[in-house]
Protein backbone atom coordinates (compact mmCIF):
# COMPACT_ATOMS: atom_id res chain seq x y z
CA UNK A 1 0.00 0.00 0.00
CA UNK A 2 0.95 3.18 -0.74
CA UNK A 3 0.47 6.04 1.90
CA UNK A 4 -2.38 8.37 0.50
CA UNK A 5 -5.61 9.42 1.61
CA UNK A 6 -8.74 9.64 -1.21
CA UNK A 7 -11.41 12.52 0.53
CA UNK A 8 -14.95 12.80 -0.77
CA UNK A 9 -16.56 16.14 -0.91
CA UNK A 10 -19.89 16.96 -0.45
CA UNK A 11 -21.99 18.08 -2.97
CA UNK A 12 -24.61 19.99 -2.71
CA UNK A 13 -27.05 19.08 -5.51
CA UNK A 14 -31.01 20.72 -6.04
CA UNK A 15 -32.97 21.85 -8.86
CA UNK A 16 -30.68 24.64 -10.12
CA UNK A 17 -27.61 22.28 -10.35
CA UNK A 18 -24.45 21.37 -8.11
CA UNK A 19 -21.72 22.53 -5.86
CA UNK A 20 -19.30 21.25 -3.86
CA UNK A 21 -17.39 23.29 -1.12
CA UNK A 22 -13.90 22.96 0.16
CA UNK A 23 -12.86 23.83 3.52
CA UNK A 24 -10.28 23.83 5.67
CA UNK A 25 -9.82 21.72 7.93
CA UNK A 26 -13.01 20.05 7.18
CA UNK A 27 -12.68 18.81 3.62
CA UNK A 28 -9.23 19.84 3.13
CA UNK A 29 -6.86 18.86 5.45
CA UNK A 30 -3.90 21.13 4.33
CA UNK A 31 -3.33 24.34 4.30
CA UNK A 32 -3.53 25.95 1.19
CA UNK A 33 -0.66 28.33 -0.17
CA UNK A 34 -0.78 27.17 -4.02
CA UNK A 35 -3.73 26.39 -6.57
CA UNK A 36 -2.81 25.33 -9.77
CA UNK A 37 -4.65 23.37 -13.10
CA UNK A 38 -3.54 21.46 -15.74
CA UNK A 39 -5.89 20.88 -18.67
CA UNK A 40 -5.79 20.93 -22.48
CA UNK A 41 -3.51 17.74 -22.30
CA UNK A 42 -2.50 16.22 -25.59
CA UNK A 43 -4.06 12.96 -26.19
CA UNK A 44 -1.37 10.31 -24.58
CA UNK A 45 0.75 12.33 -23.07
CA UNK A 46 1.52 11.82 -19.36
CA UNK A 47 2.56 14.65 -16.94
CA UNK A 48 4.55 14.50 -13.69
CA UNK A 49 7.25 12.12 -13.34
CA UNK A 50 8.76 13.68 -9.90
CA UNK A 51 8.16 13.32 -6.11
CA UNK A 52 8.28 16.34 -3.37
CA UNK A 53 10.44 16.52 -0.51
CA UNK A 54 8.01 18.01 1.83
CA UNK A 55 4.96 19.21 -0.15
CA UNK A 56 1.17 18.08 0.11
CA UNK A 57 -1.03 18.25 -2.70
CA UNK A 58 -4.73 17.54 -3.19
CA UNK A 59 -5.39 16.36 -6.81
CA UNK A 60 -9.09 16.70 -8.31
CA UNK A 61 -10.46 15.89 -11.57
CA UNK A 62 -12.70 18.86 -11.42
CA UNK A 63 -13.80 17.79 -15.30
CA UNK A 64 -12.78 14.61 -16.98
CA UNK A 65 -10.88 11.67 -16.46
CA UNK A 66 -6.64 11.03 -15.16
CA UNK A 67 -5.22 8.43 -13.97
CA UNK A 68 -2.35 8.52 -11.21
CA UNK A 69 0.31 6.51 -10.71
CA UNK A 70 1.81 6.91 -7.36
CA UNK A 71 4.70 5.02 -5.56
CA UNK A 72 6.70 4.65 -2.45
CA UNK A 73 9.13 3.36 -4.15
CA UNK A 74 8.44 -0.55 -2.56
CA UNK A 75 4.84 -0.45 -3.89
CA UNK A 76 2.49 1.37 -6.33
CA UNK A 77 -0.94 1.80 -7.05
CA UNK A 78 -3.03 3.47 -10.08
CA UNK A 79 -6.58 5.62 -8.94
CA UNK A 80 -8.27 6.64 -11.41
CA UNK A 81 -9.75 10.48 -10.84
CA UNK A 82 -13.08 10.41 -12.34
CA UNK A 83 -15.57 12.67 -10.40
CA UNK A 84 -15.15 15.78 -9.01
CA UNK A 85 -16.24 15.14 -5.48
CA UNK A 86 -13.21 13.12 -4.79
CA UNK A 87 -9.73 13.97 -3.79
CA UNK A 88 -6.26 12.06 -3.80
CA UNK A 89 -4.03 13.55 -1.12
CA UNK A 90 -0.53 12.86 -1.58
CA UNK A 91 2.17 13.34 0.82
CA UNK A 92 5.71 14.01 0.73
CA UNK A 93 8.21 11.73 -0.68
CA UNK A 94 5.62 10.14 -3.13
CA UNK A 95 6.24 9.80 -7.05
CA UNK A 96 3.54 10.62 -9.66
CA UNK A 97 2.70 10.69 -12.61
CA UNK A 98 -0.60 11.43 -14.05
CA UNK A 99 -1.61 9.79 -17.36
CA UNK A 100 -4.95 8.84 -20.01
CA UNK A 101 -5.88 12.38 -19.21
CA UNK A 102 -9.38 12.75 -21.28
CA UNK A 103 -10.22 15.44 -23.94
CA UNK A 104 -12.21 17.93 -21.35
CA UNK A 105 -9.61 17.04 -18.38
CA UNK A 106 -9.02 19.65 -15.93
CA UNK A 107 -6.97 18.58 -13.07
CA UNK A 108 -7.12 20.88 -9.87
CA UNK A 109 -4.37 20.70 -7.91
CA UNK A 110 -4.18 22.04 -4.43
CA UNK A 111 -0.54 22.97 -2.72
CA UNK A 112 0.70 23.59 0.79
CA UNK A 113 3.57 25.51 -0.19
CA UNK A 114 4.45 27.78 -2.89
CA UNK A 115 6.56 26.60 -6.07
CA UNK A 116 9.73 25.53 -5.16
CA UNK A 117 11.84 23.75 -7.70
CA UNK A 118 14.23 22.17 -4.78
CA UNK A 119 11.28 20.46 -3.51
CA UNK A 120 11.01 18.13 -6.19
CA UNK A 121 12.85 14.93 -6.76
CA UNK A 122 12.91 14.62 -10.91
CA UNK A 123 15.15 11.77 -11.41
CA UNK A 124 13.58 8.60 -10.74
CA UNK A 125 16.76 6.88 -9.55
CA UNK A 126 17.52 8.91 -6.90
CA UNK A 127 13.79 9.06 -5.84
CA UNK A 128 13.91 5.13 -5.25
CA UNK A 129 17.06 5.22 -3.24
CA UNK A 130 15.82 8.83 -1.22
CA UNK A 131 12.37 6.84 -0.91
CA UNK A 132 13.55 3.45 0.51
CA UNK A 133 15.65 5.12 3.06
CA UNK A 134 12.42 7.20 4.27
CA UNK A 135 9.83 4.27 4.03
CA UNK A 136 11.86 1.34 4.91
CA UNK A 137 9.47 -1.25 4.45
P1 LIG B 1 5.83 20.71 -14.45
O1 LIG B 1 6.41 20.48 -13.10
O2 LIG B 1 6.62 20.24 -15.63
O3 LIG B 1 4.36 20.08 -14.53
P2 LIG B 1 3.89 18.55 -14.32
O4 LIG B 1 4.00 18.25 -12.85
O5 LIG B 1 2.48 18.50 -14.80
O6 LIG B 1 4.77 17.65 -15.11
O7 LIG B 1 5.52 22.26 -14.60
C1 LIG B 1 5.26 22.87 -15.86
C2 LIG B 1 5.77 24.31 -15.81
O8 LIG B 1 4.99 25.10 -14.93
C3 LIG B 1 7.21 24.42 -15.38
O9 LIG B 1 7.82 25.40 -16.18
C4 LIG B 1 7.13 24.94 -13.96
C5 LIG B 1 5.84 25.73 -13.96
N1 LIG B 1 5.14 25.72 -12.66
C6 LIG B 1 5.02 26.90 -11.95
O10 LIG B 1 5.54 27.97 -12.35
N2 LIG B 1 4.34 26.90 -10.76
C7 LIG B 1 3.77 25.77 -10.28
O11 LIG B 1 3.14 25.82 -9.20
C8 LIG B 1 3.91 24.54 -11.02
C9 LIG B 1 3.31 23.27 -10.50
C10 LIG B 1 4.60 24.57 -12.20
Amino acid sequence: MVKKEIINFKEHTDGRGSLIALEYPKQIPIEIKRIYYIYNVKKDTPRGFHSHKDLNQILIAISGCVKVKISDSYDEEIITLDSNDKGLLIGPMIWREMFDFSEDAVLLVLADHEYDESDYIRDYDEFIQLGREYWKK
